[in-house]
């Protein structure tokens, strides 16, 4: 570490086209704000940098979904992210998007320096082209079955269900997200950064001189570089995206990939007027946060990039993580199968710490790793509540209540109190080491250690007794809970900021520095302290169960969408399902309406009138059997005109999953006319 002067820490971009969850958090921004606090607090000169990737085919699918643009989808969750993000405490220098100029800029210019020196190799190549939809089909604009693992529902470019890289033409009975229609190959022109040429530089570089990358990371990068590096198509027939820069090329645009690690290099030119010195000089320590499915991308593709430029710095390590599963089960955007951000935030205000506690304690370093909202719960109550809140407000409440509120004079310290007050110092060291090693779990298990201690300390010894007996004994208990409780403002600070901020205030002092911790007399004697309120609260299991019952409705609207039924429609309020006028009403007559296939005439006894509706039910019912039979209605939906017969409302019906259709009828016999409400 010595030789460096600076630190550039980086953290992925995620994409804007939908809010982030806790497998993002635990995976890459924890543990990525957690490093950055902590070189802060070091007095490191240090810069962390992020923004939304608004590029890439997910957000040109998103936007036909919900029939916007493609810039309101991005516009939409940029500033989601970027505010959950700035409430839950990640200490970004800058958020910044890939849709920026600045960025449009920076990797066009990237691009055209690799493209003049002749980096790249052009292809004419055959490619999956949707005549429909007049649009060749890059990534997630095609799926098919995958060939390796035969899952039903691979991308273009990567099979979910195996992991395997892919490429469109590998898919079998490939088929076009666009339009459904089957795609036909059509010849485009690529350019390809021949990663093959860089194998070499990238055997030395990773596998010989990096061997002290996580090994998860490293094994990762080694069966890559054993299978063999193949060139890769840098840009994509599409139309968002940065232009390819080169003249008379037109329709096509930067691949996703080559533009979104350049987001860094924009992200730090429009912070600081220095951004050279974080990219270009060899005394800067790059590091990557990241989750497994971006360590080719990152540790391959990027660096062969830079390699190919040639004018900026590598990193030095990229300790990506692996993946946080959810209640058992893989988090899922589209099965609504996760913990969002802005949703905790709003159910759970001033908790932010708790979900960066239970993350940073499981987060998952070298395998994949469960979240439960039971781990949730017993996290904060076992250990954030029994452990350091009782630990704080002990100290605290007996400091008032014996020493009216000031740290008092250590008397006759026992040995047993002298011992504790003079370990304090090791627990910074054990915090460092681990952090140093992007041991996040450990290295908060070893902060929370130091609030063990304190809290056997006080448990041991017993003040509340010995006041009677030995109230100079007491004030060296006291001396030394207080000087843990103000190491523990720094030693928390980069795990649980919002707690440590609060233990200042409770302590009266604005913060502790780094260097500072394990010192015997932070608080110096007849420093008078402020009052505690509780840190943290214990969570009931009502609290915990209103979550259980949200993925249990996830759960139920996932099993009715594979069964076949539609999605629930968007909220209405009260207000709107006041205004339907739904009543019971008696068929009078039915019969066919002539030329038609499915359309039934029905009169009605409504108890207010006698009216005509039309119907489609007639591959249904057997018009000679509706006489007689009572039936829900919309009684006062605009009249209308089918085959030249005004049809006056609407009769309510029910399908199924296989398109029968019932009657929504009253289960006994009422009057025509009552009012359903
Ligand atoms: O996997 C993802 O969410 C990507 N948007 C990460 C990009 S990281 C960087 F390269 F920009
Ligand atoms: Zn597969």
């Amino acid at each position: 570490m010595t030789r460096y002067k600076r630190h550039l820490i980086t953290a992925a971009l995620p994409y804007a086209n939908g809010p982030v969850h806790i497998g993002h958090l635990a995976g890459v921004y924890i543990p990525a704000d957690i490093y950055s606090r902590y070189l802060r607090l070091k007095r490191e000169d240090i810069i962390y940098v992020c923004g939304s990737d608004e590029h890439g085919v997910p957000i040109t699918i998103k936007a036909r979904q919900e029939g916007i643009t493609p810039q309101q989808v991005v516009d939409q969750y940029h500033e989601m992210n970027k505010e959950s993000f700035d409430t839950f405490g990640i200490t970004f220098d800058i958020y910044h998007r890939t849709s920026h100029p600045t960025h449009h800029k920076t990797a066009s210019e990237f691009f055209k320096t690799l493209y003049d020196r002749g980096e790249f190799t052009e292809k004419e190549s055959e490619q999956y082209y949707d005549p429909e939809a007049k649009a060749f089909l890059a990534d997630r604009y095609i799926t098919g079955t995958c060939p390796k693992c035969s899952f039903d529902k691979a991308y273009g470019d990567q099979c979910e269900q195996c992991g395997s890289s892919l490429a469109a033409t590998d898919l079998i009975n490939p088929k076009s997200t666009i339009s459904g229609s089957k795609p036909e190959l059509k010849k485009t022109k690529h350019w390809y950064l021949p990663l093959d040429k860089y194998e070499p530089f990238l055997k030395q570089w990773i596998l010989e001189d990096n061997k002290h990358w996580k090994a998860n990371v490293y094994g990762q990068c080694k069966s890559w570089l054993d299978g063999g590096l193949e060139a890769r198509a840098v840009t994509r027939d599409l139309d968002w995206g940065i232009p390819v820069p080169i003249e008379g090329v037109e329709g096509k645009v930067l691949y996703v990939w080559f533009d979104a690690p350049i987001g860094y290099i924009s992200a730090t030119k429009d912070l600081t007027d220095n951004w050279e010195d974080y990219w270009k000089k060899d005394d800067t320590r790059m590091i990557h946060f990241i989750g497994k499915d971006n360590i080719v991308f990152h540790c391959i593709i990027f660096p062969a990039m830079l390699k190919a430029e040639g004018s900026y710095i590598l990193p030095e390590n990229v300790p990506a993580n692996e993946f946080l599963n959810l209640e058992g089960d893989k988090i899922s955007t589209s099965r609504n199968w996760a913990v969002w951000l802005h949703e905790y935030l709003e159910e759970f205000p001033e908790k932010q710490d708790v979900l960066r506690y239970v993350l940073c304690a499981n987060a998952p370093e070298a395998k994949d790793n469960d979240f439960t909202w039971k781990d949730f719960q017993s996290r904060n109550n076992n250990e954030l509540v029994a452990i350091l809140g009782n630990f704080v407000n002990r100290t605290i409440v007996l400091t008032h209540k014996f020493f009216e509120g000031r740290v008092p004079y250590p008397v006759s310290p026992d040995t047993y109190d002298t011992e504790v007050l003079n370990n304090i110092a090791a627990f910074r060291g054990k915090v460092e080491e681990n952090l140093d090693h992007f041991r996040f779990r450990e290295a908060l298990k070893e902060a929370m250690n130091l609030a063990r201690l304190g809290n056997k300390h006080l448990a041991d010894s017993e003040p509340w007794k010995l006041i009677k007996t030995d109230p100079d004994r007491v004030k060296s208990i006291l001396y030394t809970s207080l000087q843990i409780t103000a190491s523990l403002v720094a030693l928390i600070e980069p795990f649980l900021p919002f707690t440590s901020k609060k233990l200042a205030g409770f302590l009266n002092i604005d913060g502790v520095a780094w260097e500072d911790i394990g010192k015997t007399d932070l608080l110096a004697v007849g420093h008078e302290i402020a009052r505690a309120e509780l840190l943290f609260e214990k969570l009931e299991d009502k609290v915990i169960q209103i979550q259980l019952d949200k993925l249990e409705n996830s759960k139920k609207m996932n099993e009715a969408r594979e069964a076949g039924l539609p999605p629930v429609k968007d909220e209405i309020t009260y207000e709107d399902f006041s205004k339907m006028d739904l009543r019971i009403a008696k068929i009078l007559t039915a019969e066919r309406v002539p030329k038609t296939d499915k359309l039934v005439k029905l009169e009605l006894d409504t108890g207010i009138d006698k009216r005509t509706v039309v119907s489609g039910i007639a591959q249904h019912f057997k018009t000679e059997e509706l006489p007689g039979k009572q039936v829900t209605i919309l009684a006062n939906l605009a009249p209308r005109k089918l085959r030249g017969i005004e049809s006056h409302g609407m009769v309510l019906l029910a399908e199924d999953s296989s398109g029968k259709l019932i009657f929504v009828t009253p289960d006994e016999d009422t009057s025509e006319g009552s009012v359903v409400l």
